[in-house]
């Protein structure tokens, strides 16, 4: 297993290019499956969780070709054989579960491992299950695995997320644009990933009425074709190097390769701790204060502050003259940095949803573990700005998520090494 070794406390200057967006990708590929013909999928980044996925799809009989240099994907569902997606793979990554949408969208059956439990709190399933019940599709439980079954075309009807999910919105639509004659999701997740996945159907040649609202409305078509298409740039990778830039004074990062629109509220509430945030097209410019003000934050579906950052968030805010704090309404258990993070010699303290943080604490470094992809990226922010040297250890989960991260962080001329723990 590999740890990071990080010497903080020097001022980061520098350009850093923001990676293909994991979260966008997953669907597409997803959607590829879908498809008469093979897709390419190009701006897919190198990351742990797309390898995982890339398995997933060979399991079933598609052929998945990675040309890594390239960062192109390019799916074959022609030969799929085999529909079902098996405890160990999905056990790795709950987006697997989007199989479930694919396979019986496409095929008329499928069988998918429940995706089980995860580090941070509840994360159910139940609406892509009952909304692929109201749609018309068989769905039954056994031994760990929900099976779907739905041979001939089914009537649709109309589906209400309660709450708004991302993963519910893309199994739905994956499960219906070959299969409902009509359906309607109602309070449909509005993320960017979700809108890019709708276009990408779209040109593929589904039907789906109302992308970018919170009401979609599929009318199944007979057939998908593959076609070429570029994946959205990370948006999360993108707000974690926008408060790395804003963090410590002396710090100045410009972010290539950017969609600025996709930020929601955060920009703002960036903007209201004193950095300089200067958007230029597909580059911004951040430059940190001289003394960071605290700002409380809450998460909110899109286009409200997203949940991936506000452990990133927290961090920063240990670095703030005064007390913040930052609650999340989407998930209520999502604060596995906070011991982390005290550890370093933070001052937050958790009750309920809300972490209450008292700035300005200086960090100190020392060893700290990685619990989930957003609270490591945390822990390496924190230590970006520690004195002396942190470790922090099994980084595997970073790797499911950011792309080239020790490489990109080198360049703007922080000290960090990935080591192997033993
Ligand atoms: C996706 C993102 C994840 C992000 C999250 C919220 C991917 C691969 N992951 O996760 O990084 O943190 O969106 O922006 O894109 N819910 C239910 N029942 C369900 C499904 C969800 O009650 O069947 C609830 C969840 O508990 C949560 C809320 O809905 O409170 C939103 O979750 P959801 O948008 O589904 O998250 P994911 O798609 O799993």
């Amino acid at each position: 297993m590999d740890k990071f070794v990080i010497k903080g406390g020097s001022p980061l200057k520098g350009t850093i290019p923001i990676s293909g967006s994991k979260n966008a990708a997953l669907p597409l590929m997803a959607a590829s499956l879908l498809g008469s013909s093979a897709s390419t999928l190009k701006n897919i980044p190198r990351l742990k969780d797309i390898y995982t996925f890339n398995n997933v799809i060979r399991v079933v009989g598609a052929q998945v070709t990675f040309e890594e240099d390239e960062n192109t994907l390019i799916i074959d569902p022609e030969n799929v054989n085999y529909l079902e997606a098996p405890y160990d793979l999905v056990r790795k990554m709950r987006a697997s579960f989007y199989m479930l949408g694919a396979l019986v969208g496409k095929y008329g059956y499928a069988k998918v491992s429940l995706p089980g439990g995860c580090a941070w709190g509840p994360r159910p399933v139940d609406l892509h299950l009952k909304g692929m019940e109201a749609m018309g599709i068989d769905i039954s439980l056994e031994k760990g695995y929900v099976i779907a079954k739905a041979p001939d075309k089914v009537e649709g009807g109309t589906f209400r997320l309660e709450p708004s999910s991302v993963g519910a919105t893309v199994n739905l639509l994956l499960a219906s644009v070959l299969k409902a004659k009509e359906f309607t999701i109602e309070n449909a997740a509005k993320e960017p990933d979700v809108v890019q996945l709708c276009d990408h159907l779209v040109k593929m040649g589904a039907k789906i009425d109302g992308i970018g609202t919170d009401t979609l409305t599929i009318r199944a078509v007979d057939q998908l074709t593959g076609i070429e298409a570029s994946n959205d740039p990370d948006r999360i990778e993108l707000g974690t190097f926008m408060i790395l830039g804003a963090m410590a004074p002396g710090t100045e990062l410009t972010l290539t390769g950017c969609n600025p629109e996709q930020l929601g509220s955060f920009t703002k509430k960036l903007r209201e701790t004193g950095a300089v945030v200067e958007i230029d097209g597909t580059t911004i410019e951040v430059i940190a204060p001289k003394s960071l003000k605290p700002v409380s934050i809450k998460t909110q579906i899109y286009p409200g502050f997203p949940t991936d950052l506000q452990a990133q968030w927290a961090t920063m805010m240990t670095q703030a003259d005064g007390e913040s704090k930052v609650t999340d309404t989407v998930y209520f258990d999502r604060f596995s940095y906070v011991p982390e993070l005290t550890r370093l010699g933070a001052d937050l303290d958790v009750e309920k949803n809300t972490v209450h943080i008292s700035g300005k604490t200086p960090l100190t470094g020392a060893s700290v573990m990685s619990t989930d992809l957003r609270a490591s990226v945390s822990l390496v922010l924190a230590a970006l700005v520690a004195e002396n040297t942190t470790e922090v250890l099994r980084i595997y989960h970073l790797d499911r998520g950011y792309e080239s991260l020790e490489t990109k962080l080198r360049t703007v001329g922080a000290t960090i090494e990935r080591v192997d723990e033993e």
